[in-house]
């Protein structure tokens, strides 16, 4: 990801940033649209992963379809060039304004999650004249052996309809004549790496879309959501998630019968890997127990390892053997850096544990305990990988920090 010229070009900007490799994000676009193809599945990009307009573009450029979870996101997603008939809303808490919003710009689907949201999008549609086309979120139970915090599938996690709900869901259905059924959506967690798990989602899929057709409704779409993962501790030689096997799981396993659809909603597998999180260090403290670096960029750039303990190689890009082999050839872009540093070990490779930690006022703003790196001096460039995906749409401006910038390959 990291070449000489793009270190070289690091060194000339203000950080933090987040870095997208545009050329990572198009070969995971590929391998993804190839995949899906092969089986005539219909692939949505769910935007919350990452809305960056350059991101958006090269996804839209694939023929992807937008799965929103906010009105802003489905205005977004029509603003961006997605087609309206490939725009899904989903959300536990869709306000009245929002399916407004989504009613009048003609939306493909509404994923819906509870008898009452049924019953608020019948009629607001109703007084727009509209027919809202709608699939049922469904809670299918099924573990997805994630962290807690990213895992809804369960019956205690607030998302979709309990199964126990479904007759009155087809009571609402069959008294809602402002509401088309086009078929049920599931979706049980986040960077899910066992496939054992979407098969027994195929497995559950197909009894409740049996429950429906026994029942008279015409399923003609299955959403199975997203969640695929990605290996967050081998970037470089596994940046591009198993997209086959994934699919292929769902070819085998689910009932897909003829003339139906088959949705999917991958978030993070599809731009994970494409973007890095480039800071600076800022300061070196050494301890007795502990030694610190303290970088630039913090919680409010990158919440993930602050929030679900999330894993995230971190790389300092000024102390690779290239760069280093750069300085030691006498690049003059790295004198004033040397000078300052001449009387710390000089430019031998010795390997220190860190702490890496960012500059927030809170005792939980750290990446990673504990971190083996080669020795680290204020300045350096710090680079905290796979953060492509809820990195920096979850940013924030906490402390009053300035807004993180984005910086690409091309
Ligand atoms: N569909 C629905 C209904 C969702 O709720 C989500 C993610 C997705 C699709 C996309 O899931 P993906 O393919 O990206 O796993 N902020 C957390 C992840 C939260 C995921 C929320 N829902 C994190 O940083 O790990």
């Amino acid at each position: 990801m990291f070449d000489n010229n793009t270190i070289n070009r690091f060194q000339q900007l203000e950080t933090p940033f987040y870095y997208y490799d545009l050329d990572v994000l198009r070969k995971t676009l590929e391998a993804c649209s190839n995949a899906s193809a092969k089986y005539g599945f219909h692939v949505h990009y769910a935007m919350k992963a990452n809305f960056n307009p350059k991101v958006l573009d090269m996804i839209k450029s694939y023929g992807f379809g937008a799965d929103c979870v906010s009105g802003n996101e489905v205005k977004a997603a029509i603003e961006h060039g997605f087609g309206k008939e490939k725009v899904v809303f989903a959300g536990v808490g869709k306000s009245d304004k929002e399916i407004n919003l989504a009613l009048d710009a003609d939306i493909f689907c509404f994923n819906a999650e509870s008898v009452q949201e049924l019953i608020i999008i019948n009629d607001l549609a109703k007084a727009k004249s509209k027919i809202a086309k709608i699939a049922i979120r469904i809670n299918p139970n099924v573990d997805a052996h994630t962290h807690h915090f990213i895992t809804t599938g369960l019956e205690e996690n607030k998302f979709g309809i309990n199964t126990w709900q479904l007759p009155d869901v087809a009571d609402a259905l069959r008294a809602c004549p402002n509401l088309q059924f086009l078929g049920i959506h599931f979706h049980i967690g986040s960077q899910i790496t066992d496939m054992e798990v979407y098969r027994s989602l195929c497995i559950r899929v197909n009894e409740i879309q049996d429950w429906f057709t026994d029942r008279g409704f015409d399923v003609k779409l299955l959403n199975t959501g997203g969640g695929l993962g990605v290996d967050y501790h081998n970037p470089d030689t596994n940046g591009i998630s198993d997209f086959e096997s994934y699919f292929k799981v769902f070819k085998n396993f689910l009932n897909v019968k003829p003339g139906q659809e088959v949705h999917f909603e991958l978030g993070r597998a599809l731009v994970a890997q494409s973007a890095a999180l480039i800071s600076r260090v800022l300061y070196v403290k050494n301890g007795i127990k502990k030694n610190f670096l303290v970088l630039d960029a913090g919680m409010t750039e990158l919440i993930r390892p602050m929030l679900y303990q999330a894993y995230h190689q971190i790389e300092n890009l000024s102390q690779t053997s290239e760069v280093r082999d750069q300085r030691l050839e006498g690049n003059e872009k790295f004198e004033s850096l040397e000078k300052d540093q001449s009387h710390i070990s000089h430019l031998t490779s010795h390997i220190s544990h860190y702490d890496v930690v960012g500059p927030i006022c809170e005792s939980t703003d750290c990446f990673r305990k504990d971190v083996e790196m080669p020795q680290s001096y204020r300045g350096d460039l710090i680079a905290i990988r796979t953060t492509g995906a809820y990195g920096e749409v979850m940013a924030s401006q906490y402390n009053l920090r300035d807004i993180v910038g984005s910086v690409y390959s091309e």
